[in-house]
């Protein structure tokens, strides 16, 4: 650790959309502090706020660690955040002796502090909510994530989150439109809203009314200067009534799910506690998509779940084949310390789990560069996200998430309309509407 308090912050975030908030919410109380954000080779001070989800994301960390201890401008202070702080706390510092600081998602409020100290253990879940003690939003850009809703109270069996996050707790709606308002200020024409099962969310509205999160959505689609509203990840047994609906009625909410299934094959599903099963999960997409026959679907999908044959590989791809995914990740199963599924005694080879997922993936990109084809042609809108790689390139998303590139001259946060005029599986280009009128 340096001799000095450190002046300067670098914060790298490896895991999901929450963990990406967090990073920026740390960012912005750092910042407050009157430290100044540095790249990770100059910074003072380098939060690595890390991902527990799959080995290979949690022993990532470790390297990092090497890395910083052999920096050239000389050791940092360095705070490891996030999940695997929160898996492995004391471990960390014992197995990393570098490590100056261990913080848990649900302590980082306290980052400050522990930073004065110089050399701090904090995994605690603290009763007063992180939340009430961070500072306003300040973050600029056109898209921003809104975490609405933390922990998991699910326990699917291959799944670490509802250990490293706690139980599910929604945030009250008055902090939500709050801060909400503040994203807009300062420049958000976009939210996503943001927990591990979103769509759980609970509360009250102003009235006393107990909510849903279409309830939060309709209030937020009322916000001015908001264009478009976004919600992940949701859970299939979550999706309520009202839900689906607000998707055929609410016009700021985007036309895309995003709605996991891990699996085609309802042996593995319940091996997996999903407590869904295949023939509920094909008519709740059949229901959303009879509110908006448009919207795009996407799922994550997990390969070499224990005891996963060929025949329940071979169910995934045909479920893949119904739904028609636009969009979707997928995982070799990774076996995680303290988790049911890591214990299972049927595991699948790690080379026969790879295979899979090849054969998985090779067939959703089929699928997603057909849902980007089905788009050519379109009228839509962008909304500007940042500069493309060539000079008078822009960067952008459809309401379908789809990255659509285009030649323009708008600003970051325009919403511009556009013509899809080609597609591969992971973009489309778009042709601005204006520019069509002017040729
Ligand atoms: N709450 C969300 C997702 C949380 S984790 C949900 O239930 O859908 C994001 C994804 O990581 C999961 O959907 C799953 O596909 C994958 N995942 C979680 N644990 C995993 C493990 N042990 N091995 C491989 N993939 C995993
Ligand atoms: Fe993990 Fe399942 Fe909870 Fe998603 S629903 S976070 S996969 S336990
Ligand atoms: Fe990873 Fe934690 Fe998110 S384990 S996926 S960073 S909730």
């Amino acid at each position: 650790m340096p001799a000095t308090a450190p002046k300067s912050f670098h914060v790298k975030s490896f895991g999901c959309q929450m963990n990406v908030y967090d990073g920026e919410r740390m960012s912005e109380l750092l910042s407050a502090e009157g430290m100044v954000a540095a790249e990770a080779d100059q910074a003072d001070l380098v939060v690595l706020n890390t991902c527990h989800i799959r080995e290979k994301a949690a022993e990532k960390v470790y390297s990092d660690i090497g890395r910083l201890v052999r920096r050239e401008s000389g050791r940092p202070m360095i705070a490891v955040a996030g999940c695997v702080a929160q898996a492995e706390g004391e471990e960390i510092p014992r197995r990393a002796p570098a490590v100056d600081i261990v913080v848990g998602p649900q302590a980082y409020h306290r980052l400050p502090a522990m930073i004065a100290r110089g050399r701090a253990i904090d995994t605690d879940m603290p009763a007063e909510t992180k939340f009430d003690a961070l500072p306003r939003r300040r973050k600029q850009g056109a898209s921003a994530f809104l975490t609405v809703q933390e922990g998991c109270d699910k326990f699917c069996t291959y799944c670490v989150v509802p250990y490293t996050r706690g139980a599910e707790v929604s945030r009250p709606w008055a902090a939500l439109i709050d801060e909400a308002k503040a994203l807009i200020d300062a420049g958000a024409r976009e939210i996503t809203l943001l927990g591990q099962n979103v769509n759980a969310w609970r509360g009250e509205d102003e009235a006393g009314r107990p909510q849903g999160l279409d309830g939060l959505i309709r209030a937020l689609d009322r916000l001015p200067g908001l264009a478009r509203i976004r919600y992940t990840t949701s859970h299939p047994t979550d999706m309520s009534d009202g839900l689906i609906a607000a998707h055929g009625e609410v016009a700021k909410l985007m036309p895309y799910l995003h709605l996991p299934v891990q699996s085609g094959s309802d042996r593995i599903l319940k091996a997996m506690n999903r407590s869904h099963d295949t023939t509920g999960y094909l008519r709740l997409i059949e229901r959303v998509r009879a509110a908006r026959p448009d919207i795009a679907i996407s799922g994550d999908f997990i390969t070499g779940f224990p005891g996963e044959t060929e025949q329940d590989f071979t169910a995934t791809l045909q479920l893949v084949d119904a739904v028609g995914y636009a969009h979707a990740f997928s995982f070799k199963y990774s076996a995680r310390p303290g988790t049911p599924a890591a214990v299972m005694t049927d595991q699948v080879a790690a080379e026969v789990s790879d295979e899979r997922l090849q054969r998985l993936q090779a067939l959703l990109t089929v699928h997603s560069h057909r849902f980007n084809r089905g788009t050519i042609g379109r009228r839509t809108e962008v909304l500007v996200e940042r500069d493309g790689r060539r000079p008078g390139q822009r960067i952008g998303k459809s309401p379908w998430l789809q990255s659509v590139v285009i030649e323009s001259a708008a600003a970051i946060g325009e919403i511009v309309p556009v013509e899809i005029t080609s597609a591969g599986p992971n973009s489309v280009a778009g042709l601005p509407l204006a520019t069509m009128a002017a040729a």
